[in-house]
């Protein structure tokens, strides 16, 4: 598994105000979506392109386009669906799958309670989007049910890291032998008792919709 935290001002500023208790929800909501377009530009630095000829006003010109199968984004609910206008944004063409997964806060085990993916992913590059990468349980779940559908490789973009879920799914993905990498924009101190990234911002989904 490869990790890459970006670093970046504009990314930083963002996340800070992301961070910050007193942001409200229609902000919040602007920059999760301002800042997955950031982090999708470094997350598809290996998107599959192949090479084409166009007819410039001027001249031939080369150039690339993206290849067939189109790429697959996978935004898991509840708050990774906050992601998933900035990261289409940038990928128009891409296909979108959900996963719904909800976390029991006594035992911080995940569950999955929807699954709308395509039955055969061979060959499809993956984009897992999850704000927030804590006890790495619901991450993992999710990739290894992309890697048992054949997908090609997989590309998380998380928010937010903590320490324990990146060593966690490093090692829960060690048998899959499928090409992983984790963008985030930052990895944090640990994670509390409850399973929350500290100093992290709080329940990403609560932030974006609320309590309910
Ligand atoms: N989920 C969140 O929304 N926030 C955390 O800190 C951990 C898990």
């Amino acid at each position: 598994m490869r990790t890459h935290v970006t670093d970046h001002p504009l990314i930083a500023h963002k996340l800070t105000t992301l961070r910050d208790r007193s942001t409200d929800s229609p902000t919040f909501r602007r920059l999760v979506d301002e800042l997955v377009t950031l982090l999708a530009y470094e997350a598809t630095r290996d998107v599959r392109v192949a090479p084409v000829d166009v007819e410039t006003p001027v001249a031939p010109a080369r150039g690339v386009r993206l290849i067939a199968p189109k790429p697959l984004v996978v935004p898991i609910l509840r708050a990774g669906l906050g992601m998933l206008d900035g990261m289409v944004r940038l990928l128009p063409t891409a296909e979108v799958g959900f996963l719904g997964m909800v976390r029991d806060e006594g035992t911080l085990m995940a569950s999955m309670y929807a699954t709308r993916l395509p039955d055969d992913l061979s060959n499809r590059q993956c984009y897992v989007l999850d704000p927030m990468l804590a006890t790495g349980g619901t991450l993992a779940a999710a990739i290894k049910l992309l890697a048992d559908r054949g997908a090609r490789d997989v590309t998380a973009i998380c928010l937010l890291a903590a320490p324990e879920g990146l060593a966690r799914l490093e090692e829960s993905l060690a048998e899959l032998h499928l090409p992983v990498t984790v963008v985030t924009a930052g990895v944090d101190e640990r994670l509390n008792e409850h399973g929350y990234i500290v100093p992290g911002l709080g329940d990403a989904g609560d932030r974006l919709y609320g309590t309910v």
